[in-house]
């Protein structure tokens, strides 16, 4: 057997690639260990973000997994839509589902048409969350993404049972400037847009966030006060809602809820 010497280039070697194999070991063995847990608590996030977008959750509010959870299942029912048709789908399982990684895979997503937004691939199945009282749709929640000056955007946005009115919309993951696009993540001007009108008249999608501020939902239904110094990201938010409110994208499944075809029989259930 060859004999290793302190001072030799094998020695060298084969120490280092044993304190990388000492090392990785158990932190390989804790990734995997905690990976449960790591989906468990971003599923309760997902969650947290519909109840509070929804109005059925303070945004300073804490509640422990199991309240969270419970309030969720009480009013919220996630289902699995096919973009394309609107339909809604059995075979997925919403709990287990990953959009962002449906999105990358080619057999299960599509190339998007040129849009604003910057969203290159629309998946085939998105999961929205549908808000009951009292056995009647009260909201839809739709996940929407977009391009702002730096980052892509993820937030949620809230629709009232007609499908036009917004009841709330949140961003929660973003890498555009504290202070600047970042407030699009501020609740005072996530506030500013409850009660304004998604689509016009025509049916095209209407609302958009200008420069400078807007009048009251009541008076100036489609437009939303800009984020100051922050334009590029304030038409990244509409460019935003552009697409996934469009044909492209929530379009068809809107149309459905507006014809009543879409709310839920089934009982309520978790992500
Ligand atoms: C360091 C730095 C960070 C910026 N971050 C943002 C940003 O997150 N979003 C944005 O729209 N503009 C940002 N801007 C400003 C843009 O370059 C651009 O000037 C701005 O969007 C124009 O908006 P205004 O017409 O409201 O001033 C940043 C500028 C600098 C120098």
């Amino acid at each position: 057997m060859a004999e290793f010497k302190r001072d030799s280039t094998a020695y060298t070697i084969g120490f280092a690639a044993l304190v990388c194999i000492v090392c990785a070991l158990p932190i390989a063995g804790a990734a995997v260990a905690l990976r449960p847990k790591q989906e468990l608590n971003a599923r309760l996030d997902r969650m947290e973000k519909v109840l509070v977008v929804s109005g059925l959750m303070e945004r300073d509010e804490s509640l422990e997994a199991a309240e969270l959870e419970a309030r969720f299942d009480a009013s919220v029912v996630a289902r699995a839509i096919d973009l394309r048709t609107g339909e809604t789908v059995d075979t997925i399982d919403t709990k287990a589902y990953d959009q962002r990684r449906a999105a990358r895979d080619p057999a299960l997503s599509a190339p998007a048409p040129e849009n604003a937004a910057r969203v290159l691939r629309v998946p085939h199945v998105a999961v929205v969350y549908e808000v009951m009282r009292d056995g009647a749709l009260q909201s839809v929640i739709l996940p929407i993404q977009g391009y702002g000056l730096w980052s892509t955007m993820y937030g949620y946005l809230a629709l009232g049972a007609d499908a036009r009115t917004v009841g709330g919309i949140t961003f929660y993951e973003h890498g555009e400037t504290a202070g600047l696009g970042g407030e699009i993540e501020n609740p005072r001007w996530q506030a500013r847009w409850v009660g304004r009108r998604a689509f016009g008249d025509d049916g095209t999608v209407a609302l958009e966030v200008i420069k400078g501020a807007a009048g009251p939902a009541a008076d100036d239904p489609y437009r939303v006060d800009g984020l100051s110094g922050a334009t590029i990201t304030s038409r990244g938010v509409t460019a935003t809602l552009d697409f996934w409110l469009g044909p492209d994208a929530f379009g068809p499944y809107l149309d459905r809820v507006r014809e009543g075809r879409a709310s839920v029989t089934a009982t309520t259930g978790t992500p």
